[in-house]
């Protein structure tokens, strides 16, 4: 039996079902991931010039927009076949929690529901200082290189800045919880189009196979695997879920 099958099979047996996804998985829709050597966009742009507190606060203009210039180009993107067949997976099996390290909303455009955003989400911005919710008023217009002075809070007048989770912050609290519940507690994990290595979401797979759980890797590129119970299937993730729908 080659490993789609073992994942065919684990899935039909499977109880609770962990999706985890990181850039790759939208990377067919048009999305650059972060480290691909040459695309990936901590290959072209400075992180910490763009995605830390200090940065934002140091030339705020930029660094919004930046973001603006990433939401822009999300909403001329589509969701791909991997997003399609993760929703649909949703349907097929008892109970399957989404994890997703990305700040694009196309899971959601996929049809799937509930994703827990462990790296929040570049359509839902907020006040730097008070952290009011911030809706944004019109479509982002722009070049990738330009500056664009962030909005104001209408409640204190302060800063709006993107609501993702910069380097040096830290994560959801409440959503990280209830990721590392559901590794905890799943049958099988799909980890599919991330490199693993940023954490805490990096741990996942590795908390999921502690506990027993069939994980499995869906990546072009080699999986970095330490347990018995792990495997990869080297691939794309719009060929390769597809498949497992079928
Ligand atoms: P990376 O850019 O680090 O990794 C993307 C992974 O997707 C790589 O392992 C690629 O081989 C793989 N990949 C590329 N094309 C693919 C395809 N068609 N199908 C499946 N896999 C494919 O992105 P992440 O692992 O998501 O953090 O990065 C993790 C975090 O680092 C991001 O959430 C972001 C970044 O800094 C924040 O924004 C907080």
């Amino acid at each position: 039996m080659n490993t789609i099958e073992q994942l065919k099979n684990s899935i039909a047996k499977a109880k609770h079902l962990v999706v985890l996804t990181g850039a790759g998985v939208s990377a067919e829709s048009g999305v650059p991931t972060f480290r691909d050597a040459l695309t990936g966009l901590w290959e072209n742009f400075d992180a910490m010039a763009l995605a830390t507190p200090e940065a934002y606060l140091r030339d705020p203009a930029l660094v919004w927009g930046w973001y603006e210039w990433r939401r822009k180009l999300i909403l001329n993107v589509q969701p791909n076949p991997a997003h399609l067949a993760i929703a649909t997976l949703a349907k097929r099996v008892p109970k399957l929690t989404l994890i997703t390290q990305n700040v694009d909303d196309l899971h959601e455009r996929a049809g799937s529901k509930n994703a827990l955003r462990l790296h929040g989400s570049l359509f839902h911005p907020r006040c730097f200082d008070c952290e009011n919710a911030y809706q944004f008023k019109q479509a982002p217009m722009l070049e990738k290189e330009q500056k664009i002075t962030p909005p104001e809070c209408a409640q204190c007048g302060g800063m709006v800045r993107p609501g993702v989770v910069w380097f040096g912050e830290n994560l959801p609290e409440q959503t990280l919880q209830q990721a590392f519940a559901a590794a905890e507690n799943c049958d099988v994990l799909l980890s599919v189009g991330t490199s693993g290595v940023v954490y805490p979401a990096a741990m996942l797979p590795e908390v999921a196979a502690q506990q027993d759980a069939q994980v499995f890797h869906i990546n072009p590129q080699p999986s970095a695997m330490r347990f018995a119970n792990e495997q990869q299937i080297i691939g794309k993730a719009g060929l390769v879920l597809p498949e497992l729908v079928e």
